[in-house]
């Protein structure tokens, strides 16, 4: 069978990453291109970056659909809040912005949350019905809240305040490497962090995301909770690959 190929684009603080997915078996069908996120990541200058990828994969993807992630709040198409982009971001027509650049329609999603359905789907959390809870440590740290494969949009569950302070300024991947702390020093950070989730949410599966992922084995297995806790598997791939899955699901 032939699927029709949706776009992925993955808009991060560093790079703006695109790829084709076959969504049938959720992962890339193309080679994968980044170009580095402009100085002043506003909606303009990002949408020109973004028209740009999407030419590059233009003959391919026909009129397929495209989805298109970003590290804000997103709801209706609109995003919300920007705690590690341009601020012009918030209250910003995201979606309109980015179809008026590319004169046809896009889906616009929270980074976190395209990841999430990605790792429930082909990822780390694969066939769990139960309470998934996928976290990103990068730059900050996104989350996603899905049950029996439905996800709960926009749960920002790096910004709940512990201890007096919002999480993702302790225990995020960039503060590990902005106070050069040691996994002795960060892991502390990370169980208060994980153990306040479990307390809040009860999930039957974490899935750790983020560039961190890679070196899970050092952290991961030092955490103790109810819940199993598990690297994510589809790593930086996870954002196209669930943006892609989204924007063709919504077609
Ligand atoms: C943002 C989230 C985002 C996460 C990961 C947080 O600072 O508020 O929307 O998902 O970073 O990029």
């Amino acid at each position: 069978m032939h699927n029709t190929p949706a776009l992925g684009i993955d808009i991060g603080g560093s790079g703006i990453k695109g790829a084709l997915v076959d969504t049938a078996v959720g992962d890339f069908s193309t080679d994968r291109i980044r170009i580095p996120t402009p100085a002043k990541s506003t909606p303009k200058n990002i949408a020109e970056v973004v028209s740009d990828i999407v030419g590059s994969f233009a003959a391919e993807l026909g009129d397929g659909p495209i989805g298109i992630t970003i590290p804000a709040v997103v709801t209706h198409g609109i995003t919300r809040s920007a705690a590690n982009i341009d601020p012009s971001w918030v209250d910003a027509p995201a979606a309109d912005v980015f179809s008026e650049h590319l004169g046809r329609s896009v889906m616009v999603v929270n980074d976190a949350d395209a990841a999430g359905i990605a790792e429930v789907r082909f990822g780390a959390a694969a066939g769990e019905q139960g309470v998934v809870l996928v976290t990103t440590l990068g730059t900050g740290i996104g989350s996603a809240l899905i049950y029996r494969g439905i996800l709960v949009p926009n749960t920002e569950l790096g910004h709940l305040e512990i201890d007096g302070k919002d999480a993702e300024k302790r225990a995020a991947a960039s503060v590990k490497a902005a106070e050069k702390l040691s996994y002795a020093r960060y892991i502390p950070r990370l169980q208060r962090y994980y153990e306040t989730l479990e307390k809040l949410f009860s999930p039957d599966l974490f899935v750790v995301g983020g560039g961190v992922s890679k070196d899970s084995h050092k952290f991961l297995p030092q955490l103790k909770l109810r819940a199993p806790i598990v690297p994510a598997t589809l790593r930086n791939r996870a954002g196209i690959i669930g943006a892609a899955l989204l924007a063709a699901e919504e077609n």
